[in-house]
């Protein structure tokens, strides 16, 4: 499948069929989540993958009832790391595995200063925003990988953050259904390129 037949081939799937995506591709696409970009590749992300069905249906009230919930295979759940100062710890030690040690923190030294006056708040909104750049590669990839995907906010986080027992600092910004398609996709409903380019 060219890039093309990718991006015009998915889309958002409102109801999967129940099987499993075998392991060895949700492998794969783990593999391609990982590779998203990010601002200073500081990757502030947590993404926790649920596959039973136990979970889905407590998860399921909380998130309007939407039936991709317990229909897909796996329910990707992609949490926005607050806590940049620790992503950016982790990635100064990942660093000094491909740099010398002095330049890796020299790279990392200069983030910790951007971020030194930054709230609380202000490290959430950014680091959701990256986060959003690995869900794209998560709906692209499934496509590539040859099943279906949904990008979903209709849920409540706060209750996901209590029903999956989540550090304070990893914030539920955004769901990835992946599983088999049991819907047929609708036509794409876009503007037209002279709204948006100028
Ligand atoms: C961030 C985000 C959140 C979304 N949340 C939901 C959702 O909760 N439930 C749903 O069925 N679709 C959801 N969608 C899917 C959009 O409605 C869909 O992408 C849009 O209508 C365009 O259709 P297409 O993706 O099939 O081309 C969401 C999409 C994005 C990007």
């Amino acid at each position: 499948m060219d890039f093309k037949q990718i991006v015009m081939g998915r889309y958002a799937t409102k109801k999967f069929d129940g099987r499993k995506i075998p392991q060895d591709k949700v492998d794969e696409l783990f593999e391609l989540i990982l590779c998203a970009p990010s601002s200073w590749n500081i990757q502030p992300w947590k993404i926790k993958v649920i596959n039973d069905e136990e979970t889905k249906k407590k998860l399921a009230p909380v998130s309007w009832d939407q039936p991709q919930i317990t229909t897909c295979s796996h329910l990707l759940v992609f949490c926005a790391d607050s806590d940049v100062m620790s992503c950016i710890n982790r990635l100064e030690k990942l660093m000094a595995k491909n740099m010398s040690v002095q330049k890796a923190k020299e790279m990392t030294d200069m983030m910790r200063g951007a971020f030194k006056n930054s709230t609380e708040e202000y490290c959430l909104a950014w680091a959701q925003r990256q986060t959003y750049l690995a869900l794209e590669n998560a709906l692209l990839g499934a496509k590539a990988l040859g099943f279906d995907s949904c990008p979903m906010e209709g849920f409540s986080g706060e209750e996901y953050s209590k029903i999956l027992k989540l550090p304070k600092n990893i914030v539920p910004t955004a769901l990835c259904a992946i599983g088999f398609a049991a819907d047929t996709p609708q036509p794409k409903v876009r503007f037209d390129k002279k709204d948006i380019f100028f």
